[in-house]
């Protein structure tokens, strides 16, 4: 709970407060062009979503989507923090996505989907067809027993049928729960358990990094794990990459899992009325890693989240009915389903669906797809931008595609990779807008509005229409802008795209998002609940806020959020490992990798097959993109005199830092023992730049 700062607390630095150096960077104008045809240009619409006009100002966010039946309260705060949004109302996500387009966009392609084997052809999928096929998958979903509220867990690779089997899901108010296809089995099992799905939907096989890869054999161990935790699945059903064909290894199980296709044949042509759903009704979970080992579903509601994505994809990525849009991400993460289906189809977008690795079979891919499908609008991660200007700095130079806007998410963007961005990628025309949000926020926080603000690399920019920010330090009190001080990141108001609470946990929900600057946890007013990102940010003097990475124990890889208790719990699961500890650490291309330690049990002989088991573990219980870099076995863990393992320690030793002072620690001396195994006998003497901020208070709140 929050209290009030005492005068005496300011003098002293508080870890939030530490004192943020970095160098301002110049501002980038819009071109003229750009602000002509943009939809938001009109700076006056931070007036219309001043905090003293909310919760009504969002009305109109509500206006940009189709009702069955209009709602009577804009914020329903009765259960607070709990919020209902739009109450009252009857609305369907898939009606707002698909059907409401057929009269005046029907024959328009919804998406374009760009398979990873180069030779092989594009497929166009009109609006039309997208509603005959999602009618029918629902007529299926239907046939099995689904019905709003029910749950189903998705495990699907980026392909056509992901989006369908989501709108399926929606059109009848069941609860769909993607698992990011990269996950493995195991992550994807206890999330169906959590879910307490009965139904799982994944695909035979799909193209990664030029392997047709065997899918279909984490469904088994999938459905070996839920069941393990006492959730059963009935039915597996099994999309197939080349319909008519199974292109996996792995046999289907009797009884349990059919083709999709197969059981369509018996769908034919059918249609299925999108049922009229209330508002709050949920549309889906999505997992997301927090400080305790096991995910949170976080739920996001129906209208809200969709009202919030339609009026954010229009407003901020100024997607029109005639642009092509190409969001570079993964459907299984939040910014697939906000940006790449739910908010580019409410707006009748045409979209691009890129099935596999940007960078094959070289760094030339995108530019080309860009090139001839002509994208002029453009969404990716810095994690992909460093990587691609790595491979190929001059590719894009070397084709003809024109973007008036793109968009950067999921990780700080480092000021060089910023312009590298705009210069080479958007040949200095495009606008960049890098959007900051979570999972939990369903659509983007901060972020400039193309049309209206400079670009300053580095910084998100200032707050989205209708998102009221404060800087809290460790006591509640505010840090101001300008103050150069950073803290945690909070929003004073709710706004639609907010989650609804933590599925099956809403003590977890109040717990991690509100309870540390709450005041009155009985209180009924919006305004006792700041809502908590959980990040830390330090908000310049132009009101730009700069976001400095998790403050909780969450490591963000590639821009994907891994919880170091999963990784370490992961590690674990070897029997030798006696203790594991991960620490994230600076990497060129995907900005921080997990680097494990581990101790092993007395009696047990350290090895390169520890090593290896335990790298396997992490890619088979969370997946390849928990692979550590490197795993330390090591004699003991630098630890408390209590007994805690100093995790700061370990990550200022992986990332080749002063350890600072150890005198007392239980046991000092191994700490000199593991930085000569890790970087070698020499001292570090060079001077060195200072660790980033998440880095540099990873571990400090033990
Ligand atoms: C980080 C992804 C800096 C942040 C949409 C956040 C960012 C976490 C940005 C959420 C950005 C996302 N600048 N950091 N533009 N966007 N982040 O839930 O730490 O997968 O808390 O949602 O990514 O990750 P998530």
């Amino acid at each position: 709970m929050a209290r009030a700062a005492k005068p005496t607390e300011l003098t002293e630095v508080s870890e939030a407060q530490i004192a943020v150096h970095w160098k301002e960077e110049e501002y980038y104008q819009p071109s003229e062009q750009f602000k002509a045809q943009a939809i938001m240009r009109d700076a006056r619409v931070f007036e219309r979503f001043s905090l003293d006009k909310f919760p009504d100002c969002f009305k109109a966010y509500a206006d940009m989507l189709t009702w069955f039946e209009p709602y009577r309260t804009v914020l329903d705060t009765s259960n607070a923090p709990f919020w209902k949004w739009f109450v009252g109302g009857k609305i369907n996500a898939s009606y707002n996505c698909i059907d409401r387009h057929l009269k005046q966009y029907g024959n328009k392609a919804a998406f374009i989907f760009v398979p990873e084997p180069e030779g092989e052809r594009d497929v166009s999928i009109t609006y039309q067809e997208l509603h005959d096929r999602v009618n029918e998958t629902a007529a299926l979903l239907r046939s099995l027993g689904l019905k709003a509220g029910d749950r189903v867990t998705l495990h699907m690779p980026m392909v056509p049928e992901l989006p369908i089997t989501m709108l399926a899901c929606a059109r009848l108010g069941v609860i769909h729960s993607q698992v990011f296809g990269g996950f493995s089995g195991q992550a994807c099992g206890s999330r169906i358990q959590d879910s307490g799905s009965r139904v799982l939907i994944t695909m035979d096989s799909y193209w990664r990094n030029g392997t047709l890869v065997d899918h279909k054999a984490n469904a088994d161990i999938a459905v070996r794990t839920a069941e393990e935790l006492g959730q059963h699945v009935d039915n597996v059903l099994v999309w197939q990459r080349y319909p008519g064909k199974y292109s996996a290894k792995t046999p289907m199980v009797p009884g349990r899992d059919s083709f999709v296709n197969d059981l369509l044949k018996e769908h034919k042509g059918k249609q299925v009325e999108p049922v009229a759903l209330p508002s709050e009704g949920p549309l889906f979970l999505m997992y997301s890693s927090g400080t305790t080992g096991k995910p949170k579903g976080v739920q996001h509601g129906i209208a809200g989240y969709l009202a919030y994505v339609t009026a954010t994809s229009k407003w901020v990525l100024d997607i029109h009915p005639e642009d092509i849009y190409w969001c570079m991400a993964d459907i299984g993460w939040i910014t697939g389903h906000s940006y790449i289906v739910y908010g580019p189809l409410a707006n009748a977008a045409t979209g691009v669906l890129y099935e596999g690795v940007p960078t094959f079979p070289d760094a030339g891919r995108p530019w080309r797809i860009a090139e001839r499908l002509r994208v002029n609008i453009f969404h990716t991660a810095p994690t992909a931008i460093r990587m691609l200007r790595k491979l190929g700095p001059q590719e894009p130079r070397k084709h003809k595609y024109h973007f008036k806007s793109m968009t950067t998410v999921g990780e700080p963007i480092e000021p060089e990779a910023w312009r590298w961005y705009y210069d080479e990628v958007g040949k200095g025309e495009a606008v960049v807008t890098d959007t900051w949000w979570m999972t939990e926020t369903g659509g983007f926080l901060a972020t400039t509005m193309p049309a209206i603000h400079a670009m300053k690399p580095g910084s998100c920019g200032p707050a989205a229409p209708g998102i009221h920010p404060v800087i809290y330090d460790e006591t509640g009190a505010e840090v101001t802008k300008g103050s150069g001080k950073a803290g945690n990141i909070c929003i004073r108001n709710p706004w639609p795209g907010i989650m609804q609470t933590v599925w099956g946990d809403p003590d977890r929900y109040v717990k991690t998002y509100y309870a540390k600057y709450n005041k009155n946890p009985k209180s009924k007013d919006w305004r006792d609940w700041p809502f908590m990102c959980g990040d830390g940010a330090v908000q310049a003097a132009d009101g730009y806020y700069r976001i400095l990475g998790r403050v909780d124990d969450v490591i963000n890889v590639a821009g994907h959020r891994l919880g170091t208790k999963e990784i370490e719990s992961a590690c674990l699961t070897v029997p030798e490992v006696a203790e594991a500890a991960v620490v994230p650490v600076q990497d060129e291309v995907k900005g921080r990798v997990p680097e494990v330690y581990i101790a092993v049990k007395p009696g047990v002989q350290a090895s390169q097959d520890i090593v290896d088991r335990v790298i396997k573990a992490n890619e088979e219980v969370i997946g390849k993109i928990a692979r550590p870099k490197h795993v330390y076995i090591v004699p003991d863990m630098p630890k408390t005199r209590s007994g805690k393992i100093m995790r700061r320690v370990l990550a200022a030793i992986s990332n080749r830092r002063d350890v600072g002072d150890v005198t007392t620690l239980a046991n000092p001396d191994v700490v000199e023992q593991i930085r000569t195994m890790v970087q070698g006998k020499e001292a570090i003497t060079a001077k060195q730049e200072a660790l980033p901020e998440d880095i540099a208070k990873f571990g400090q709140i033990e």
